[in-house]
């Protein structure tokens, strides 16, 4: 980032989350994350590593029953705190969610129009004006015939186009702050390129904030400018996605880079080698230590917190260490 710095508008501090009951650990352990006016950041990692509930939690939305400590300020308010006024006016226009199965997370017997017009009209909006801006959302997502669209059912649409509509909507009352949680995992690779080029294209236009959620480190690098990477509930490394490629400093995200097939090499995914941890353990060192080929002694010992190395944000004793393939 260069020049004046820009508006803060996602910033989570020290987040701890903790189920209701059964978990020997927390889901979120003090994660500290920060999305800028017009940034995109990506957050990686393994599923069940906390992703969802890191960016659920910037909606004020929590697994039911759990506990929060710890703050998510959205420009500058703590959602973890404030009114239900206050939380169901952020929702409608100043952070918006795109969700991974567009068809599960739309109403099926509502048409298009109601959808992408549903917050525009609570916020006050009159309903012509509300289904001008929807069809100019629809046109600018690349849906051909937006009049004809508001009328039609999801049914009608493939999963790529019902995505895009999404996107419409998540659009429709000018949010400062995007959340998209594994926004293209449902789809086939062509569509999936589609629609990551109408997200980062309008991203862009908008200077929206994105909060780019995915366990496909490729895919946060293309998308992304700077990465943050999960594991186990809490943020093991970040830096910018060129810094990532070109010198990861924890061995969980030169793990994840290793298992991601180069594009046209043939071959298949491969995976970090070893399983997460699940929420039934917690064990007293690095979580990631019983999987990584660096780790010595004091990493079962003692708990690595984040630090500066370089200029880059690990948490890892050993983030000296060259990486080895
Ligand atoms: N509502 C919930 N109730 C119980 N456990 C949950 C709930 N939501 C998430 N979890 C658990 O919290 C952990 C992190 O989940 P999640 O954030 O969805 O992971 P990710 O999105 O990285 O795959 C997982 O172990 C998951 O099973
Ligand atoms: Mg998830």
């Amino acid at each position: 980032m260069t020049g004046t710095a820009r508006e803060t508008l996602l910033e989570i501090d020290d987040l701890t989350v903790r189920l209701a009951s059964g978990a020997a650990r927390p889901v979120l352990d003090g994660v500290a994350l920060r999305v800028a006016r017009g940034e995109s950041v990506g957050l990686v990692g393994e599923s069940g590593s906390g992703k969802s509930v890191t960016s659920r939690a910037a909606l004020g939305l929590l697994p039911a029953g759990a506990t929060a400590t710890g703050t998510v300020r959205v420009a500058g308010d703590d959602v973890l705190t404030m009114s239900a006024a206050r939380l169901r006016e952020l929702r409608r226009r100043e952070v918006a969610m795109v969700f991974q199965d567009p068809r599960a997370s739309i109403n099926p017997v509502r048409r298009i129009g109601d959808f992408v017009t549903e917050g525009l009209r609570a916020g006050g909006t009159p309903a012509r004006a509300a289904r001008a801006t929807a069809e100019e959302l629809l046109e600018a997502v690349g849906i051909t015939d937006p009049r004809r669209a508001l009328r039609r059912f999801p049914h009608e649409f493939s999963g790529g186009m019902l995505q895009r509509v999404m996107i419409a909507g998540a659009l429709a009352g000018g949010p400062r702050l995007l959340l998209a949680d594994e926004p293209t995992t449902a789809l086939d690779v062509t569509t999936q390129a589609e629609v990551i080029a109408i997200l980062t294209r309008l991203q862009a236009e908008r200077g929206t904030g994105l909060l780019f959620v995915t366990h496909d480190l490729d895919l946060a690098a293309a998308v992304c400018d700077r990465i943050y990477v999960m594991y186990a509930g809490r943020i093991v490394e970040e830096q910018t996605a060129e810094g990532l490629f070109a010198r990861p400093r924890h061995p969980y995200t030169a793990g994840l880079l290793a298992a991601t097939p180069r594009m046209g090499s043939g071959e298949p995914p491969r995976g970090v080698p070893g399983r997460p941890v699940s929420l039934a353990e917690n064990p007293e060192g690095c979580a990631f230590a019983a999987r990584c080929r660096l780790a010595a002694p004091e990493c079962a010992a003692e708990r690595p917190a984040l630090r500066l190395v370089d200029g880059v944000s690990v948490a890892c004793h050993r983030a000296e260490e060259p990486i080895h393939d």
